[in-house]
């Protein structure tokens, strides 16, 4: 039994789809699945890029042998060795013993570190610029550090245009028998997953995926077939803007994002209060989100699509919420930069939570603009604090009216 699908006449799709992990790298609720993507060349020589995760290893091998058939497998590329994509390495090499396995040097010292049992094969090490026939079609390497592991490297057909694009250009998502992004209505039902999949694993290294675009800008590419997600070969310039737009931080929309911490209501009465405000003043693009109970993959990645952020925060033990810090503490670390905020603060006794995540937007992180007109909330929101809101509403009002993207 096998489930292949024909990416072109003799590039077949081997991989396979996980429903069954909830959290991605243990930390990212995928609630609709992912794929791992293992693609298969056949020419004079056979070629399989890439390997699929431990869970899924024996449709990859059922897979593989459906297609070759008695037919050896000649080289093994791997373009990205993190465990998602290299923990089945060893189990294509006790099928087909003398395959060659093709990567770059940092890609098999931490191949040997994971003890992924390439000691008894033959390894060929590849560097930017590097090709290997198959025949018929000629690979190329090109060298992605920190796409987002240092050992990466995307592969390229120059005889058919196809990219290997390891993880960049990936979604989650399981397939679930769709294999191309034309198959499925990806701005409707993919983006916000593809959003979320770039924005928290890839995120942090926008200056290496603007180093590989602009590497990409001199191939011919028809198709691109990454390791998550579905195989672009329609459109590619939609999610070529995509990737502009995220790798250099810059929003996607004219809209708020209003992520609130809250004990008893009272500062979630606050955000919403303020989210009505700023319709009545024509920004309806506005989306509320409790930090609490929305796991903060999905913030980040509302954060890359948004230009405006309101933080409202109760103070707690004279801190930050911690919740709340967290957003702020991955914003920071994921390189979040390029957008405005604004801050509302709740406490009853001590409110410190304003100053505290305003010193965190100045110091920690990059290209942010604060709003003046933080609006202080004692325990509950009163009457006297009507004007101060409308005074930020208006603020966060004109900031977005004046906001030119491009
Ligand atoms: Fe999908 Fe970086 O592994």
């Amino acid at each position: 039994m096998y489930c292949v699908r024909n990416v072109t006449d003799n590039l077949y799709w081997v991989g396979g789809n996980d429903h069954r992990l909830e959290l991605f790298e243990n930390i990212h609720p995928i609630p609709r699945g992912v794929s791992y993507n293992a693609y298969l060349l056949v020419d004079e020589k056979t070629a399989l890029f890439d390997t699929v995760d431990w869970s899924i290893a024996r449709e990859l091998v059922s897979n593989v042998r459906s297609v070759l058939g008695d037919r050896k497998l000649d080289y093994l590329i791997i373009n990205h060795m993190e465990p998602d994509h290299g923990a089945s390495i060893e189990e294509i090499i006790l099928r087909y013993p003398d395959v060659k396995v093709v990567s770059t040097e940092k890609a098999f010292l931490m191949m040997h570190q994971y003890g992924f049992g390439i000691d008894n094969v033959e390894t060929v090490e590849v560097k930017e610029g590097d090709t290997l026939s198959l025949g018929k079609h000629q690979i190329a390497f090109v060298e992605a550090p920190m796409i987002h592991w240092p050992e990466a490297m995307v592969s390229f057909d120059l005889t058919d245009g196809t990219l290997f694009s390891a993880d960049a250009f990936g979604s989650f998502i399981a397939l679930d028998g769709k294999l191309f992004a034309d198959e499925v209505d990806f701005d409707r039902d993919w983006i916000d997953e593809a959003r979320r999949y770039y924005t928290n694993i890839v995120g942090k290294y926008g200056s290496f995926v603007q180093a590989l675009m602009a590497k990409a800008g001199t191939l011919e590419i028809k198709r691109i077939c990454p390791l998550h997600g579905p195989v672009w070969r329609e459109n590619l310039g939609y999610i070529l803007e995509k990737y502009t737009k995220w790798s250099t931080y810059e929003p996607e929309e004219k809209g708020v994002l209003i992520a609130y911490a809250s004990m008893y209501g009272n500062t979630e009465y606050a955000a919403q209060a303020l989210a009505s405000k700023l319709c009545e003043r024509g920004v309806n693009n506005v989306w509320v989100y409790d930090v609490s109970n929305t796991h903060v993959s999905y913030l980040i990645s509302e954060t890359f699509r948004l230009s405006h952020i309101v933080l409202a925060s109760v103070t707690y033990n004279l801190g930050i919420y911690p919740v709340m810090h967290n957003y702020l503490m991955d914003m920071k670390a994921l390189n979040v930069q390029n957008r405005t905020f604004a801050i509302l603060e709740n406490g009853t006794w001590a409110p410190k939570s304003g100053d505290l995540m305003e010193e965190f937007l100045d110091n920690e992180m990059k290209y942010i603009d604060v709003l003046s007109g933080r609006v202080t909330v004692t325990s509950a929101l009163n009457d006297d604090k009507e004007a101060e809101l409308d005074d930020l509403a208006d603020a966060i009002a004109e900031s977005v009216a004046e906001l030119q993207l491009s």
